[in-house]
Order: structure tokens, then C-alpha cells, then sequence
């Protein structure tokens, strides 16, 4: 099966790549050569994949999803940040959606902000670039990875890593998984532009969150503290409850949450 746009998608040109360094890479060269909004990227396989805080993504042929995302968005670049949980969001509805299809009860979650999980392990990473000026986004990149029919991952990886084959036993068609995505991408991303914040999509992601109500231990740079996740505001921040009743908010990119007994 091919992928299929709506008229209305979001998703308006599709790059098929077979090999590419990243497919964030690709979309921001493209962006500066004047690639379209809503440009999306696909490779087959990458040779230098990214993942968040200078890791590498592995990106073999055959098995995974590597797409990247163009956007140019009329918002202000302060909401920027909040695309990579309306991205999120979409992701989980779409790997949900065909996991219903194939009559699987797998549940799918997101570990704040914006990892997925099946059985408390990382099926799929986000990565969200942007180049902005003071008053205009030039560009965002969400560039999304998906093990879905990955057979394998290495000792250390495969304690807090697997693949949608992996907990299922199924192997998934990926044009089904990102025809589903360029859908729900679609309706979550207008819902997010109406009001330039995730007030419309709060309740929903919160429901997905892995997170709600378990121990994290928040790693700040400077600090570290652990508290009780009670889910994200309007502005996509993790609300922490503090021992001492006290609550502070949280901001994806200067932190990394862990679950307090393991990886969720
Ligand atoms: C993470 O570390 O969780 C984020 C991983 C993001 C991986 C994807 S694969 C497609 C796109 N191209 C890249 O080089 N990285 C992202």
C-alpha cells in the first residue's frame, strides 16, 4: 500500500529518499533551498541518524520509520517547542490506530514529553530542530524515528528499547502506520494552531502519559530532585509534586525525567 494524503492534510509533498545522512538533515537543507511547508521527508535507511542529546539513532534498511517534517508556522517562536508534543500525540494515535486494525490490545504511551512506549519501552524518538528570529519561525524539523519491525536491539539497548514487532509479534506495513500519521498529525496540529497551545490537547495527551501519577526524578544540569508527575499544562510543561507539597513545572529540554525505578 502507498501513502495516502487527505485533502486537507497538513502532509502536502512526500521526498522519498533510499539513503540519506538524517532525514532532519535533508528537510533543513531543503528548507533552505525553499522546500514547501509541510514537506515530509522518508528514508529507508540513514547513515548518520540523530537522536535527542547528541546520540545516534540507528537507522538500518527495512525496518523502521525515519521521517522528518518541514513546517513554517505563522506562531511565535516562544510556542515553537510545543509542536514536538502535538507530534507526539499523533504518533501515538497513529501506532494505536493500527494496532487496533491488526486486532492487537497493545497499549501505547508517551514518557514525557515525547518518547513512545509499548511495555514501558522506547518504540519511537523525536527530535525537533527549528531555525527562528526574534518574531518569525524560518522553520521547524520534527523528525520522528519508529521501530517497527526491528528483530533485534544490542544488550544495553534492549533494556529500555523495543519494536512495535517486538511486543506484538506482528510485522506492521510502515506506509499504513505513516498514512495514519499524516491524519492525525492533521487534526491535532489545527487544534494546536486555533490556539497556539495544547489546552485542546492536554486532557487527551495526559491520558497517554505514562508518567501520571508514578515517581520521577527530575535531572537538571544544576540540580536534581524527585516528586510525583502529574501531568503537563497547557504550555506542554510536566507538573512535579514536590514531597513538601510544593509544585514546579518542568521544561522539556533542560531536563531529563526518569522514571524512579527504571526507564517510565
Ligand atoms: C530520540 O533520541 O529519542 C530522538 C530520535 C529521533 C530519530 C529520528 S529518525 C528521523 C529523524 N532523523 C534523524 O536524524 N533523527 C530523527
Amino acid at each position: 500500500m502507498e501513502i495516502r494524503l487527505q485533502e486537507e492534510s497538513a502532509i502536502k509533498k512526500i521526498i522519498n529518499l533510499q539513503e540519506v545522512d538524517s532525514t532532519n538533515n535533508e528537510a533543513k537543507r531543503g528548507a533552505g533551498l525553499g522546500a514547501a511547508d509541510g514537506t515530509l521527508y522518508i528514508a529507508e535507511t540513514q547513515t548518520g541518524g540523530k537522536g535527542r542529546r547528541g546520540r545516534q539513532w540507528s537507522s538500518p534498511p527495512g525496518s523502521g520509520i525515519f521521517m522528518s517534517l518541514l513546517l513554517k508556522p505563522g506562531i511565535s517562536p516562544d510556542n515553537a517547542s510545543m509542536l514536538t508534543i502535538v507530534a507526539a500525540m499523533a504518533v501515538v494515535s497513529s501506532i494505536e490506530h493500527v494496532l487496533h486494525e491488526n486486532n492487537c490490545t497493545a497499549e501505547c504511551h508517551i514518557k514525557w514529553p515525547n518518547d513512545i512506549v509499548i511495555n514501558r519501552k522506547k518504540v519511537c524518538g523525536i527530535l525537533t530542530e527549528m531555525s527562528t528570529g526574534l518574531q518569525d519561525i524560518n522553520y521547524v524539523v520534527i523528525g520522528i524515528g519508529i521501530n517497527v519491525n526491528t528483530k533485534g536491539f544490542d544488550e544495553e539497548l534492549k533494556l529500555t528499547a523495543s519494536s512495535l514487532y517486538l511486543e506484538t509479534g506482528i510485522c506492521f506495513d510502515r506506509n499504513d502506520i505513516i498514512t495514519a500519521f499524516s491524519k492525525e498529525f492533521t487534526k491535532y496540529y489545527k487544534q494546536f494552531l486555533c490556539t497556539q497551545d495544547l489546552s485542546g490537547l492536554m486532557a487527551e495527551y495526559n491520558g497517554r502519559l505514562a508518567n501520571v501519577g508514578k515517581q520521577v526524578k527530575v535531572i537538571d544540569v544544576k540540580q536534581s530532585f524527585t516528586g510525583t508527575a502529574l501531568g503537563i499544562d497547557s504550555r506542554g510543561e510536566l507538573i512535579v509534586l514536590q514531597e513538601d507539597g510544593s509544585r514546579t513545572l518542568v521544561s522539556a529540554g533542560e531536563v531529563s525525567v526518569r522514571g524512579l525505578y527504571g526507564y517510565v
